[in-house]
């Protein structure tokens, strides 16, 4: 990483931001040469960036467990003159009570953000410990100090981004206090975005937005992302007869009946639209389904009475309805109009189209991603002539994101705060035209 430059962050930041007591900082002297003989910890203490991502870091916060994370990021926030509401989300699991909230702040001088930076503060299982190491790779600065790489579950996936927009609005507000700029750290975006939806139907999203603009936090390797692929899921169910394996025309098998349909549904995403396939599209490519788990049967020598299997498309284009629709024919055709076979849409109520995404800032390298994120859990409330901008961008990358070496640059970290102020900073020329 370019160590240069986060001295000097460190140092511009340290002197902007009061410092939080649960991060005592070494002191930073002005002497540059010094820097190199300093410890990976030191460097982490000597950024309140990189301390508030490891703070943060340090949290578990798998999806259902996010109040200490959530007290945390409140008490930081209130510390610096925002206003935070905590909007309690109701849980299932825990007959209606919960202490899991988001986290919705503003500067205490302006109620109404006209800008809203948006990320989740839940995880993936398992939780992996923070640690920080040095690596000496190709991304190594010219001074041969290496990549200073965070590890730890939520590193990327999405506490870099938090970190990172918390930090370019400290520094939005410290240039122009009267920045109107609201932070939203979600809980549950990681099992069906419970937080993001609460949030969404609650009075804090007016009709018409206070918001012109929504700029959504997740690994997008510092691209802005136009957008991502919708989500559809389902179940090919078929029913048959149980009968012992020896008299097997005493009973129907459920799994014989089932595997022409998943065959044909295997390969939905490959057949072109004229034979009945799922469509493409230019900007998305193929739309792709993944058959991930089957279940039937009972034991090697009965036959089936009943198979079922989970399956979870990709979108890239067209609504979930008309998916559906094609879904459905393409199991009557495989199975010859088999009444016993079907595809059930019910247990899967989740779905959305492809999402498209504002990208018009320049500076940025633009790509389109394959996950799925908040963004459709957000009902706007806007109209043709006054359309909200949304943008998705973020540091890390999502390759690592759920995997057992999560980790981030305290480069990405650091060049994600310039490029969310950049989005702010573009966001607010655009409204004051
Ligand atoms: C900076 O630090 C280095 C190493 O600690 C020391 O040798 C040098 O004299 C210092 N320079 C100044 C200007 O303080
Ligand atoms: C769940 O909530 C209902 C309604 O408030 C209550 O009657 C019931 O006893 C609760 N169950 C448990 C296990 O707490
Ligand atoms: C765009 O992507 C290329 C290739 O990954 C990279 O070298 C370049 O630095 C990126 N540019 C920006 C502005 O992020």
């Amino acid at each position: 990483m370019n160590l240069p430059f986060l001295f000097t962050a460190g140092v511009a930041a340290a002197a902007a931001f009061p410092l939080h007591p649960a991060s005592p900082q070494s002191p930073l002297g002005s002497n540059m040469s010094s820097f190199p003989h300093h410890g990976l910890q030191d460097i982490v203490n000597a950024s309140p960036l990189l301390s508030f991502h490891r703070d943060i870091v340090q949290i578990e916060s798998i999806t259902g467990n996010e109040h200490n994370v959530g007290e945390f990021i409140t008490r930081f926030l209130e510390a610096r003159d925002f206003t935070v509401v905590k909007q309690v989300i109701p849980s299932a699991a825990n007959n209606g009570s919960s202490n899991r909230f988001n986290v919705y702040a503003y500067p205490s001088n302006n109620p109404n953000p006209q800008i809203l930076l948006t990320s989740h503060i839940d995880t993936v299982p398992p939780f992996i410990p923070y640690s920080v190491s040095r690596v000496h790779d190709s991304g190594s600065d010219s001074t041969g100090h290496g990549t200073i790489l965070i590890s730890g579950r939520g590193s990327v996936d999405a506490k870099g981004s938090v970190a990172s927009q918390v930090f370019a609005a400290l520094e939005t507000l410290e240039e122009n206090p009267r920045s109107s700029i609201g932070l939203l750290f979600v809980v549950g975006e990681e099992t069906g975005g419970d937080g993001m939806k609460h949030f969404s139907e609650s009075t804090l999203n007016t009709s018409p937005p206070s918001f012109h603009t929504v700029i959504f936090g997740e690994p997008t390797e510092l691209a802005l992302v136009s957008g991502h692929k919708g989500i559809l899921g389902f179940e090919v169910v078929a029913k048959g007869q149980a009968a012992h394996s020896g008299y097997p025309w005493l009973g129907r098998s459920a799994v014989s009946a089932v595997l022409p349909a998943l065959s044909r549904v295997d390969r939905l995403g490959n057949i072109p639209d004229s034979e009945g396939g799922l469509p493409s599209s230019p900007k998305y490519g193929k739309t792709t389904v993944n058959i991930g788990k089957i279940d039937a049967g009972v034991a090697t020598n009965v036959v089936p009475a009943s198979a079922r299997a989970d399956v979870a498309v990709r979108l890239a284009q067209g609504t979930p309805d008309e998916a559906r629709e094609l879904i459905r024919q393409a199991v009557r055709d495989a199975t010859d109009d088999d009444k016993d076979v079907w595809a059930d849409f019910s247990t899967h109520a989740e779905s959305y189209p492809p999402q498209d995404l504002d990208s018009d800032v320049d500076g940025f390298n633009v790509t389109t991603v394959n996950y799925g994120t908040d963004v459709p859990n957000l009902e706007i409330h806007d109209s043709e002539d006054a359309k909200v901008k949304r943008y998705l961008y973020g540091p890390g990358t999502i390759h690592v994101a759920h995997g057992e070496h999560e980790a981030i640059t305290a480069k990405d970290l650091e060049d994600a705060v310039k490029g969310y102020r950049k989005l702010i900073e573009v966001a607010v020329a655009r409204n004051q035209k």
